[in-house]
């Protein structure tokens, strides 16, 4: 086991109504005026934000609302939001929503203690981030984990490019997690969550072979309470208690405690983070459409690992590495064809031509400069490699 740090500081207020302490939360964690960042409408048809704003008023806490956040939330918006923020002397930013408006959020709180930084010199750390304003999350998605996450991801439309900042910064002071509120998310949404929790398990547990029993324990858990709760959630988005479970799951993805002692590679998600970038793909479904590619091009590299997850994962019954690897591999894209994800860029909706591969293949190599993966370098031709296979559907 590698020497490694765990920090998990989100205060969690899980449960039935609870979005009705976001009042107290606020003030616990020294807030006083509001900034409530939320996104297309959903918070405001629900009812979910007329009653935070009620609960912020009955503890006496000025508030100003800011709707707009889409899908892939874009720096632009955020800078919009930062410069209301500001005219509006904000001390505290809640955001009321999925990934997108958390990750918004928390870019307006960086913006908000750095006058006269844009977002562009933080994200690209030109200049080194010191100082945040707090940040507090209602969640109405479970898919991101950014509620409990150290990162924030936004897309520069201007510069063409998507990609996340890690910080301490990034840490919300307090989660309110109601799985009620996600009876309403639309299918294809929680099918993308599921197989984006899935991911961020999986982008801490293929890295070769480092003795980490309980955190292989806590990742393989997670992975088969997915699994099982995904179908129950898709059958019926009623079932609290199984919505319960992958709300849970969500935020403990990506709280780092499934990498403790192994580290994370994240090489699918810069994969993912192109398609988003180029096309505007919601991000689960980017992520199932290229992982086939991606497990293909590097199972025979570390068949043992691959075997594991088949076996712990999926009860795959073989003792032979590399054929239970791949019976691990095909019952994966199995499960994410079962919940109607892609399982290819075809699928997805595109199918790159030459120029395309090599943007893409740039855009996740970042410009050339960047190796993917810790089970072995790969380098711009392997990411083009990589998509081109991710094209057509594996059989
Ligand atoms: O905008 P509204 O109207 O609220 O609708 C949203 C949106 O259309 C809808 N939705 C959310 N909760 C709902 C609901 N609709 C009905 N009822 C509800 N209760 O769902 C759609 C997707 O929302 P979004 O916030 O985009 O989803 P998600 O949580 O998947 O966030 C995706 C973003 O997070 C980034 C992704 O790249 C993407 O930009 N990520 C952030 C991470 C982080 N900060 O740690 C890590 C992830 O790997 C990821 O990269
Ligand atoms: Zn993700």
């Amino acid at each position: 086991m590698n020497n490694f740090t765990y920090y998990a500081p989100t205060r969690v207020i899980f449960g039935r109504d609870t979005e009705c302490e976001t009042g107290n939360a606020v003030k616990e964690a020294g807030g006083s005026r509001v900034f409530i960042v939320y996104g297309g409408g959903s918070v405001v048809r629900s009812g979910l934000l007329e009653r935070v704003e009620k609960s912020l008023a009955d503890a006496g806490i000025a508030y100003e609302s800011f709707g707009g956040v889409k899908p892939n939330p874009t720096a632009e918006h955020a800078e919009e939001g930062r410069a209301k923020a500001e005219a509006f002397g904000a001390d505290f930013i809640l955001g009321v929503g999925g990934g997108s408006v958390i990750d918004t959020s928390k870019a307006i709180a960086h913006g908000l203690a750095n006058p006269g930084v844009s977002l562009w010199d933080i994200w690209s750390k030109t200049v080194p981030l010191t100082k945040s304003t707090p940040v507090g999350a209602v969640l109405t998605i479970a898919a991101a984990g950014s509620e409990m996450s150290d990162s924030a991801v936004l897309t520069f439309v201007a510069r063409g490019f998507k990609g996340g900042i890690n910080t301490e910064f990034n840490r919300c002071r307090f989660a309110i997690m109601n799985p009620a509120l996600l009876a309403t998310v639309p299918k294809y949404q929680l099918a993308a969550g599921v197989t984006d929790i899935m991911m961020h398990t999986m982008e801490r547990y293929f890295i070769p072979e480092i003795k980490c029993d309980m955190t292989d324990e806590i990742a393989e858990g997670l992975l088969r309470t997915v699994v099982a709760n995904g179908r129950l959630i898709l059958a019926d988005p009623e079932n609290y208690d199984a919505m319960a479970e992958i709300m849970w799951c969500s935020s403990l993805s990506h709280n780092n405690l499934t990498e403790c002692g192994r580290g994370k590679d994240f090489s699918v998600h810069k994969l993912g983070h192109a398609l988003s970038a180029v096309y505007d793909y919601t991000h689960g479904a980017t992520l199932a459409a290229v992982w086939g590619a991606w497990a293909e091009y590097l199972y025979k590299d570390a068949p043992e690992r691959f075997a594991k997850y088949a076996r712990r994962v999926w009860g795959v019954d073989e003792k032979d590495d590399i054929k239970a690897a791949e019976e691990g591999i095909a019952r994966t894209l199995a499960f994410f064809r079962e919940i109607g994800m892609p399982t290819s860029l075809e699928e997805l909706g595109v199918v790159p031509d030459e120029a395309a591969l090599d943007k893409l293949a740039d855009l996740a190599s970042a410009g050339k400069t960047l190796t993917l993966t810790r089970i072995k370098p790969v380098r711009y031709e392997g990411i083009r490699e990589i998509y081109a296979n991710a094209v057509k559907a594996r059989k």
